[in-house]
């Protein structure tokens, strides 16, 4: 990962060769010190565009069945995003959805999704169960969730989120469902093998700390590491119970102040910001600058859902970093790479450009400097995209 003033520096070479075999890649450098008797199979000529680690996005939420465009225009008409969970929507509207929704089905769904991001330049992404609430449907999520991993080039990383909201038949009886979770849920999923990583919305009106604490540790003997949805809506403590727990990341942080700064300093958590859901909610959005100035490393992700962030498009995040939370574009930049990488437990294989990591990179069209990319905000400035060695997308 790289923290605080590192962020800042964004290694490039110009006029550069970068040789990939057999999904990884074998060497890059000046174009002047190619080696002579190289002989590819394949040849791109990339004058006058730039080759970029390819995204990772490394919080979204990309299986789910349907969309919620009413809610959309619930909150144009004044309703917030906790409104329309009290009243039966947002997330609870996703799981019924989903219940009717069969496994094949979820999986087209999701996997035109998954195209969509890979066009975009994404080449890595963790992908969040949560619109189950029940066993079964939790279970049928995150199958699908290895359906695409096993089908797709998208390196794919799976996290349980049972606790992302209380469903309704558990209404006045949340310790019942965080019951379920634990006892139930968590050693199916374990057994199964179905996911790396635990979530829980650790927040205001959604599940307490003691919850997640007692989340987190039943999933720890499955070796399902944290990843906590932390400090969206209130300064939750959700941050500081994810530190505890030595999470790989805590996400969201639109409340962080400066004890929740202070847990974070030296910790292995990374701060994971997801600044499509403070645009796309209209909500106030998380301190990077304050975070990245007090030496901490910043991920960035898209949360891509149906709720808080029907978008998944990667170069619209460094966007959103860049001009609503005043990172640099480098930073933002390695936020979306290389710690992204780490926040799903994968930057040793991905996230730069280097020698034996996984040849995963994007080509974008001819810009006048990296600058361009998030400058540019809607434009599609995405050549050609290379998971594991082979273009999958021009
Ligand atoms: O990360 N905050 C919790 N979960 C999602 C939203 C899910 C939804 O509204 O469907 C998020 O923003
Ligand atoms: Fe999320």
């Amino acid at each position: 990962m790289v923290c605080g003033k590192e962020m800042a520096s964004l290694p490039c070479i110009n006029d550069a060769y970068l040789l990939m075999e057999d999904e990884r890649i074998l060497s890059f450098g000046p174009m002047s010190s190619l080696p002579k008797t190289i002989e590819a199979d394949v040849v791109i000529d990339a004058t006058g565009k730039m080759v970029l680690p390819a995204f990772c996005d490394s919080h979204t939420h990309l299986v789910y069945a349907g969309s919620r465009e009413q809610e959309f225009i619930d909150k144009i008409n004044g309703l917030s995003y906790e409104e329309i969970a009290r009243r039966g929507g947002g997330i609870l509207n996703s799981a019924r959805r989903l219940h009717d929704t069969t496994e094949d089905e979820l999986y087209e769904e999701a996997l035109a999704r998954v195209n969509e991001i890979i066009s975009m330049g994404t080449g890595a992404a963790e992908i969040k169960s949560g619109y189950g609430l029940t066993t079964e449907d939790e279970l049928k999520m995150l199958r699908v969730i290895k359906r695409l991993r096993e089908t797709t080039p998208l390196t794919i990383r799976a996290t349980f989120l049972g606790a992302h909201a209380v469903p309704a038949e558990y209404k006045g009886r949340q310790s019942a469902y965080v019951d379920l979770i634990v006892n139930e849920m968590i050693p199916a999923v374990g057994k199964e093998g179905l996911a790396n990583f635990v979530d829980s919305f650790c927040d205001k009106g959604f599940f307490t700390c003691e919850e997640t604490e007692r989340i987190i540790e039943a999933a720890a003997a499955y070796g399902m590491r944290p990843k906590i949805h932390a400090n969206e809506l209130a300064l939750s403590g959700g941050i500081q119970v994810g530190v505890k727990h030595n999470a790989l990341s805590v996400d969201h942080l639109e409340f962080t102040g400066d004890e929740e700064i202070e847990a974070l300093a030296g910790s292995g958590t990374m701060p994971t910001l997801l600044p499509g859901a403070a645009f796309f909610l209209g909500m106030n959005y998380p301190p990077a600058r304050k975070m990245i100035d007090s030496g901490l490393p910043v991920a960035l992700a898209s949360d891509y859902n149906p709720g808080s962030s029907p978008s998944g498009n990667m170069k619209f995040i460094l966007s959103l970093a860049t001009i609503k939370m005043k990172m640099t574009p480098e930073e933002a930049i390695n936020a979306a790479t290389i710690n992204s990488a780490y926040a799903m437990g994968i930057s040793d294989t991905h996230g730069s450009i280097c020698v034996g990591k996984r040849a995963n990179v994007l080509i974008t069209k001819e810009i006048p400097s990296l600058y361009f990319l998030p400058y540019a905000y809607t434009s599609n400035l995405i050549d050609s995209v290379i998971l594991g060695g082979r273009v999958v997308c021009r």
